[in-house]
């Protein structure tokens, strides 16, 4: 079974990004693909702001990757570009963590205008990290939500298609695709059929 880290880089606790992190791992899931969720509150602020190697939690993190066959982050825009929390935690991978991963990146953000933030950003530090294949990122602005009662998002329907998309791409381009139950176009009704939704 192929194993995917999602890792969640908003300080935010209704966050609009995990929310497109959330809905990609519901797409996962119906993949058969085997999930481990990463938010920042998985690691001691202190062992990221001094940048600790030998922090355990960074360490369980660092193999976690290692024996992954792929990556999703999520992350909001902040001044121009990804959050620099996320950062604390990308600067403490080794410099091959990437190495024949496949990775998806998701950004929310207050305003189309830095849409290309995930790309001019984002992408060279995932290449940076040898990542194998970078599925094309799918970006989000805060009018793509809308709050349900129970403070959750709904994620606007061209946004969820092209989640879908963007999904089917990443199990296309994890080392062992054909571990996937569904094939790929058969995502969006087997999600609908599941009744899922976010
Ligand atoms: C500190 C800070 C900086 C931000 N900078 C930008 C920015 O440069 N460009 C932009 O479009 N939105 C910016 N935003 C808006 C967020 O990117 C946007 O609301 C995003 O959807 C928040 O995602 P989250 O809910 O996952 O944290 C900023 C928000 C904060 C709090």
């Amino acid at each position: 079974m192929s194993k995917v880290v999602l890792l969640a880089g908003s300080p935010s606790i209704q966050s609009k990004s995990s929310a497109l992190l959330q809905r990609v791992a519901r797409l996962l899931k119906t993949q058969g693909v085997a999930l481990e969720l990463f938010t920042l509150e998985d690691f001691p602020a202190e062992d990221l702001i001094n940048a600790r190697w030998d922090s355990p939690a960074v360490n369980e993190f660092v193999q976690i990757v290692a024996q992954s066959d792929g990556l999703v982050v999520s992350t909001p825009v902040y001044k121009a570009a990804y959050s620099g929390a996320l950062k604390t935690v990308l600067d403490l991978l080794p410099e091959r963590a990437l190495e024949n991963k496949a990775v998806l990146a998701l950004a929310s953000a207050g305003s189309a205008g830095h849409l290309l933030a995930v790309d001019y950003a984002l992408q060279p530090v995932l290449t940076a990290l040898k990542a194998r294949h970078i599925v094309g990122a799918v970006f989000a602005t805060d009018k793509d939500f809308t709050r349900n009662e129970d403070l959750s998002y709904q994620i606007a329907d061209p946004i969820l298609a092209r989640l879908d998309a963007a999904v089917s791409q990443l199990v296309a381009h994890l080392p062992n695709p054909e571990h996937a139950r569904i094939p790929a176009g058969e995502l969006a009704k087997s999600v609908q059929a599941a009744r899922i939704s976010i």
